[in-house]
């Protein structure tokens, strides 16, 4: 079975666009499971740094993500058997995972692994940054997420209580320029993606709209 053979709903965005919220609910109402690809580049973050290496040399980051065994499942992320559920959201990996988003064999490996991710479960609920544009071209719906920078900064900030908010706005905006601006799969919206701005919306609305354009999409191919 090919990628383009099951349904996948590719779910991309910048950070705090509530692309994981959505992702994760939207994932039940339609009986799907749900995979969070950030968790996996940030899974790698961890083990580069966690194995002393610089995380800007790509090479050895590289050759250590096609080694490194990762599992990413409802929210519990296990990294060569160490459960790295919490530091992957730290300030430390948070840091480095730009860089190691950046890396071309990085992100040659955690493609792959994400295409088998979705024959092995029949399709899913796919969130990141490159997921309708690059991993599966073929989804079934295209969503791209967006919000004022203000509001997903705030959103991000609510749910890293340590951290001030203008901390956690620097970040984002450091994440989205490097995001956007890398020459791998950077941050782009498909041409045939659906835009959401979630600014004025709550994640109940934003799940019950998307639902419903995943049916309809459903429905004229049946
Ligand atoms: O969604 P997040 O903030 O947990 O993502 C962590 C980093 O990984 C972020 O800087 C963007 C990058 N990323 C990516 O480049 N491609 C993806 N498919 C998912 C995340």
């Amino acid at each position: 079975m090919e990628p383009s053979d099951v349904p996948v709903i590719a779910i991309d965005g910048p950070a705090g666009s509530g692309k994981s919220t959505v992702a994760r609910r939207l994932a039940v109402r339609l009986g799907l499971d749900y995979l969070d690809t950030g968790a996996m580049y940030r899974a790698v973050a961890f083990a580069a740094i966690r194995q002393g290496l610089d995380p800007v040399d790509a090479d050895p980051v590289a050759a250590m993500a096609r080694q490194v065994e990762l599992s990413v499942s409802d929210g519990v992320v296990v990294v060569d058997g160490t459960d790295a559920s919490v530091e992957i959201r730290g300030p430390e990996v948070s840091r480095a995972v730009s860089v190691v988003a950046a890396n071309a064999g990085v992100r040659e490996e955690l493609r792959t692994r994400q295409r088998v991710w979705a024959v092995e479960h029949r399709g899913g609920v796919i969130e990141g940054r490159d997921i309708g544009t690059v991993v599966f071209p073929d989804a079934l719906l295209k969503v791209y997420l967006t919000a004022d920078p203000e509001v997903r900064a705030a959103r991000r900030a609510k749910e890293m209580t340590d951290l001030a908010y203008d901390t956690v706005a620097a970040d984002i905006a450091r994440r989205d320029a490097a995001d956007q601006g890398r020459s791998e799969s950077p941050l782009v919206e498909a041409d045939d993606a659906v835009t959401v701005d979630t600014t004025g919306l709550g994640i109940e609305e934003v799940v019950e709209l998307v639902a419903q354009m995943v049916e309809r999409r459903q429905e004229s191919m049946s």
